[in-house]
């Protein structure tokens, strides 16, 4: 099996995370992988914020919480949480963030660095308190977001069986 492949069905979402700091150059290796995604229409009109700052992470976390009414919702505390977003007037914004996403878990996964997609913020991301935190991060208020790729090593270990059941029909 080439390693393309082999890393393509090793990669596993990863929901516990080691207090370990990821190397700055995989990381920015890793969101490259974000932008070269597929995109529709190539127009790219996305933006990839990083947030390294575990405290930050932290009180994103607690905002969401407490929007979904769940004490000690953590996001796994994540060691880096990378946050696509995109212009709200793009019809593609979702699918493309889609691809840029899984580029990111499998770039990550390259590196030994574990990754899951948290998807809270699709629903909440125009709540007042959680716009607030994502404008301070300079994330424009035109753009929405979708899903985020909490990334860490991956921490006390999880069952990592997933069985895949989707089917396969090939035409002749
Ligand atoms: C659209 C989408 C939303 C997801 N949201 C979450 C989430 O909020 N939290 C989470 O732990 N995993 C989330 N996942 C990860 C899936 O649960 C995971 O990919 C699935 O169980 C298969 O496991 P695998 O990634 O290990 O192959 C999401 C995945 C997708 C594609």
């Amino acid at each position: 099996m080439n390693a393309v492949m082999e890393n393509i069905l090793t990669r596993r979402s990863i929901r516990a995370f080691q207090n370990k700091e990821i190397p700055q150059e995989e990381l920015e290796q890793i969101v490259q992988a974000g932008l070269y995604a597929p995109s529709g229409q190539n127009r790219q009109t996305w933006k990839f914020t990083v947030v390294t700052d575990r405290d930050k992470i932290r009180k994103l976390a607690e905002v969401i919480g407490r929007k979904l009414g769940r004490d000690g919702y953590d996001m796994y505390s994540p060691q880096v949480l990378v946050i696509p977003s995109n212009e709200k007037e793009n019809q593609h914004s979702m699918e493309d963030n889609a691809c840029a996403l899984e580029n990111i878990f499998l770039a990550a996964h390259s590196f030994g660095i574990g990754s899951v997609w948290i998807n809270q913020m699709r629903d909440l991301c125009e709540e007042p308190e959680v716009r607030e935190i994502l404008s301070s991060w300079d994330i424009p208020s035109s753009h929405r977001v979708f899903g985020m790729a909490a990334l860490g090593y991956a921490g006390a270990s999880e069952n990592k069986e997933v069985k895949k059941t989707g089917e396969v029909h090939f035409v002749e």
